[in-house]
C-alpha cells in the first residue's frame, strides 16, 4: 500500500506554519488572554480529568492536529485494528489486544473464527486455578499451601506483571507474596528465591515463544534449584506451569499442558498483561478485581473506537506527543505518577511506547523524514523532584511532562496525601508559568543571582486526575497508553507491533555465548570485540560446566 508522505499532508504543511507562528508564545499570555483556558482544554472521560490547557497549544492547534489525524485515516485504521484485520503488516498478524477485554457476549473474527469464546475459556481456566491456589486448595509436594508465585518472563512476560502486581498490591492477598525473575543474570533469580521455600513455591514459566534464552534459561535453573531443595520430578507439575502460545515447547521443557494457559499470535507481548501473561496479577488480586481491571480497559477501548477525536482521550494525547516530538524537537516524555503503587508504571510504558514506535521504517518500506517514538521516562513524583525535576524547569530540553494522581489515597496517613497532591498542582504550575526576573529581583535578590532564581516556564504538561486507584482504572489507564501509542504510529505510518530492531543483538549474543566458553579464534570479530572476548576469557575465574 502507498500512501501520501506525511510531511506532504496538507494539515502537516499547515501544522509547521502553524509552529513557527506560535512557538514562542507563552502560557503566561495564553491564560491571560483567555480566562476560560483551564476549562476549555481539558477532558472528563471514563472517571478521568485530563487537563492539556497547561500546553503549547491554541484551538488552532488542536483543529490542525484533528486534521492531521483525519488525513492520516485514523479512524479507518482504529476500526481495522478493532476488526481483526492484519495490520501488522510485516508479520502479517492481527492485533487484538482489544479482543482479551472484550465481554462474553462479543464477536471479534480472526479469520474466520471468533476469538471471543477461547479468551474466555482461558480467562476462566486462570479463575479456577487461582481460586485453588488463593485458598490454599492447591497444595505443594509436602501438602503445604503456596505462599510465593516466582513469574519468570522477560519484556511483556514480565514488566506488565510486575507493574499490575505493584500498582494493585493493596488488593492482594497479602500471605501470598509474588516475585519476578527476567534478567539472565543470575542474581536475579537467586535474589529472589534465597529465601523461599521450594515446597511452598509456584513457578510460572511466562513466554509468548518459549524460546526466549533469558527466561528458558532462568526456568532450567528455577527446575534445578527445586530438584535440589526437596522437590522431584513426579512433583513438578505441582510447583510449575507455563503461560505461552507455544504448547510443543512447553511440553518440551517437562510442564504438563494441563497446566498451560495459552494465548494467540495476535496478542503482542507488550499488550498482553491482561492475557494468561496476568496468570500472576490474578494471582495476587483475585478473578474479580481481574475483570474488573479488564472492564477498565474495555471502557478506554470503546472509547478510543467511538469518541469523537476532540474529545478521544488516547486521540489527544497522542497528537499532543507528536506535535512536540516533530514540530519542537523534543526528544523525551517523562511519566511522572504521583502514587507509589504505580512505581514500575514508567518502566512499563518504556516497553509499550519505544518498542511498539521506535522505527525509521514506514510501512511503504521508505525511511522516514521526521521524528518518530519519543524516549519514555519517569519516576513517581515526588522523589523526582529532588534528583531530575532542575533540568526539566531549567535545563535546555523541552520535556513534556504527563503527571498522574488520585484525589483519594489507599492508604490515608495524616495529610501526606494533600502534601503529596500539592506537589502536582505547585509543580505544573511552577512549569507553566515560572517566575519572571522581575519577580526575582522584587524579592531583594542581589542582580548576579537573579538569573539563577528565574524560571522560564512554558513547559508542556498533562494532568491525569482520577479518583482511585483501581483495578478498573490501571485498567483504563494502560489502554490510554496503549491506543496512544497507536494513534502515534498511525500518524508516523509505521508498524507499532513488531519489533525487529531487537533480533539483531540476540543473534549475536549466541554466536559470542559460543566463542566465550572456548579459546577459539576471533579473528572473525572487529578489534574492539575480540580483545573484549580475550580479556573476558582471561579474567573470568568460574567456567561453566
Ligand atoms: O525481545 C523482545 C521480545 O520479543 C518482546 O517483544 C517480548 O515481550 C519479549 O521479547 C519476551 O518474549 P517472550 O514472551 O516470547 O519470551
Amino acid at each position: 500500500m502507498s500512501k501520501v508522505a506525511l510531511t506532504e499532508l496538507p494539515a502537516w504543511q499547515a501544522l509547521k506554519q502553524h509552529h513557527e507562528a506560535i512557538a514562542s508564545l507563552h502560557l503566561r499570555d495564553l491564560f491571560d488572554q483567555d480566562a476560560e483556558r483551564g476549562a476549555r482544554f481539558a477532558l472528563d472521560a471514563l472517571g478521568i480529568y485530563f487537563d492539556y490547557s497547561k500546553h503549547r497549544i491554541t484551538s488552532e492547534t488542536i483543529d490542525l492536529l484533528l486534521q492531521l489525524a483525519e488525513q492520516s485515516e485514523l479512524r479507518a485504521r482504529i476500526a481495522a485494528m478493532f476488526a481483526g484485520e492484519k495490520i501488522n503488516i510485516t508479520e502479517n498478524r492481527a492485533v487484538l489486544h482489544t479482543a482479551l477485554r472484550a465481554p462474553r457476549d462479543a464477536t471479534i473474527l480472526v479469520d474466520g473464527e471468533n476469538v471471543v469464546p477461547g479468551v474466555h475459556e482461558v480467562l476462566d481456566r486462570m479463575a479456577d486455578f487461582c481460586e485453588r491456589v488463593r485458598s490454599g486448595a492447591w497444595t505443594g509436594f509436602s501438602g503445604k499451601p503456596i505462599r510465593a508465585v516466582v513469574n519468570i518472563g522477560i519484556g511483556g512476560s514480565d514488566l506488565g506483571p510486575v507493574m499490575a502486581y505493584e500498582a494493585l498490591k493493596f488488593y492482594s492477598q497479602r500471605d501470598l507474596q509474588c516475585r519476578f525473575v527476567s534478567n539472565v543474570d543470575g542474581t536475579d533469580f537467586v535474589e529472589a528465591t534465597h529465601d523461599l521455600d521450594p515446597a511452598e513455591t509456584l513457578f510460572i514459566i511466562a513466554s509468548k515463544t518459549f524460546t526466549t534464552q533469558e527466561t528458558m534459561t532462568n526456568a532450567q535453573s528455577a527446575r534445578r534449584w527445586f530438584l535440589a531443595n526437596g522437590g522431584n520430578e513426579d512433583a513438578i507439575a505441582k510447583h510449575f506451569v507455563a503461560v505461552s502460545t507455544n504448547a510443543g515447547e512447553v511440553a518440551k521443557f517437562g510442564i504438563d499442558t494441563a497446566n498451560m494457559f495459552g494465548f494467540w499470535d495476535w496478542v503482542g507481548g507488550r499488550y498482553s498483561m491482561e492475557s494468561a501473561i496476568g496468570l500472576s496479577t490474578m494471582l495476587a488480586i483475585g478473578s474479580d478485581n481481574f475483570r474488573a481491571m479488564l472492564a477498565g480497559f474495555h471502557a478506554m477501548d470503546e472509547h478510543f473506537r467511538t469518541t469523537p477525536f476532540a474529545q478521544n482521550l488516547p486521540v489527544l494525547m497522542g497528537l499532543l506527543g507528536l506535535w512536540y516530538a516533530d514540530f519542537f524537537g523534543a526528544e523525551t516524555v517523562a511519566v511522572l505518577p504521583y502514587d507509589q503503587y504505580l512505581r514500575r508504571f514508567p518502566a512499563y510504558l518504556q516497553q509499550l511506547t519505544m518498542e511498539s514506535n521506535g522505527k525509521y521504517i514506514t510501512l511503504d518500506g521508505a525511511r522516514v523524514n521526521y521524528q518518530t517514538g519519543a524516549i519514555f521516562w519517569g519516576e513517581p513524583g515526588t522523589n523526582g523532584q529532588h534528583s531530575f525535576y532542575q533540568l526539566i524547569h531549567q535545563g535546555t530540553k523541552l520535556i513534556p511532562c504527563d503527571f498522574i494522581a488520585f484525589a483519594q489515597t489507599l492508604n490515608p496517613l495524616g495529610d501526606h496525601h494533600d502534601l503529596l497532591m500539592s506537589n502536582v498542582f505547585a509543580q505544573t504550575e511552577a512549569l507553566a508559568f515560572g517566575k519572571t526576573q522581575a519577580a526575582v529581583e522584587a524579592e531583594g535578590t542581589p542582580a548576579w543571582l537573579a538569573p539563577h532564581r528565574v524560571f522560564e516556564g512554558n513547559r508542556p504538561t498533562t494532568t491525569l486526575l482520577a479518583d482511585k486507584l483501581t483495578p478498573a482504572m490501571l485498567g483504563k489507564l494502560v489502554a490510554l497508553y496503549e491506543h496512544m501509542v497507536f494513534t502515534q504510529s498511525v500518524v508516523w505510518q509505521i508498524d507499532a507491533f513488531d519489533q525487529w530492531g531487537v533480533e539483531l543483538g540476540k543473534v549475536l549474543a549466541k554466536r559470542v555465548a559460543a566463542a566465550l566458553n572456548g579459546d577459539g579464534d576471533l579473528s572473525g570479530y572487529d578489534s574492539s570485540s575480540a580483545a573484549l572476548i580475550a580479556r573476558y576469557r582471561e579474567l573470568r575465574t568460574h567456567k561453566n560446566p
